[in-house]
């Protein structure tokens, strides 16, 4: 009906009023992803929420990330469209744990990814996230030892990147990278001969040595477009499927299914969607707060990770 006001009209008509900006993961659904001011991964949307003038940020995620960018952009009001959105990485490492490390092992240097809560982020020496750990690993002196948490199979891939022999990697994993499983990548490289592999580095190590390229969700999207090969087998999120197909356009992804759920949507990410992005630009709710104490120590580790890379 000409003339019908959407729920895309209302998100937008919001945005507006409450000088607010959306930002969103790869792993949206594509019409959140097609309404964002910016798409980006974990780092980028770190990095670039500042960037943009506004007093609302509103980022269709998970908590995790959304209290990354609160971390860096306090005076604001941060949202996240779901506050029960979270990530096994984060529940798999609680703070407690984590301390007690840290008095039995002074001398570790402590590198969260970041899928950590903010107290563990206030634990840790240095934070990092899979586009970068590699470099992080690299910047801290070779004779200084390592607990890498919480993803075991991230921290593997840095470990053998790295040549890395004093690092020790807590037992954590994501629900649905860890699932992927090397039979499945098999399967669908004897079925689609002509594909490269591109993998998130959370997958397990046989995927992974699979791979032609390992990389975030942001540069799993890049590296495809600047590939002459026309098709790709992908082992990450569907969600990245919306920017692939924009980016490069002709060219054809395969997704392989993970053993979790048979499918490979990660559930936190879904629990956002296009009504419960309009309430709570109405409600201006759920808000991220984290207390100043907690601020104050998190934001050490952030400036080191964003100072090195
Ligand atoms: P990137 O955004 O760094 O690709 O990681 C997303 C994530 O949290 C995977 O679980």
């Amino acid at each position: 009906m000409p003339g019908a006001t959407t729920i895309i009209d209302e998100i937008l008509e919001w945005r507006t009023r409450r000088r607010a900006i959306i930002l969103a993961h790869y792993y949206q659904d594509p019409e959140i992803q097609e309404l964002a001011d910016a798409v980006g991964d974990v780092l980028e949307l770190a990095r670039g929420a500042n960037t943009f003038e506004c007093e609302v940020i509103v980022l269709c995620g998970v908590r995790f990330m959304a209290e990354a960018v609160k971390l860096l952009n306090f005076q604001k009001t941060v949202l996240v469209p779901d506050a029960y959105a979270g990530c096994s990485l984060v529940d798999s490492c609680p703070a407690a744990a984590v301390r007690a490390f840290r008095r039995r092992n002074p001398e570790h240097v402590i590198v969260s990814y970041m899928n950590t809560s903010m107290e563990v982020k206030a634990e840790s020496d240095i934070l990092c996230t899979s586009q970068n750990a590699v470099t992080i690993v690299n910047s801290i002196p070779a004779n200084e030892p390592i607990l890498f948490l919480p993803d075991i199979n991230l921290g593997n891939y840095v470990k053998a990147r790295t040549g890395r022999k004093n690092m020790q990697i807590w037992q954590g994993a994501c629900i649905i990278h860890a699932t992927f499983a090397g039979r499945r990548l098999a399967s669908a490289r004897a079925e689609h001969p002509e594909a490269l592999v591109a993998a998130h580095p959370e997958c397990p190590a046989d995927v992974l040595r699979m791979a032609d390229f390992v990389g975030s969700s942001s540069s799993i999207v890049s590296w495809c477009a600047t590939q002459e090969a026309n098709a790709f087998i992908i082992v990450d999120e569907s969600g990245v499927r919306h920017s692939l197909e924009k980016s490069c356009p002709g060219k054809g992804f395969f997704f392989i299914n993970s053993e979790s759920c048979n499918c490979c949507e990660c559930p936190y990410m879904r629990m956002n969607s296009l009504e419960k992005l309009l309430t709570c630009l109405k409600n201006l709710e759920p808000q991220i707060e984290i207390e100043a104490h907690i601020r104050r120590r998190a934001l050490v580790p952030l400036g080191r990770m964003l100072r090195v890379q």
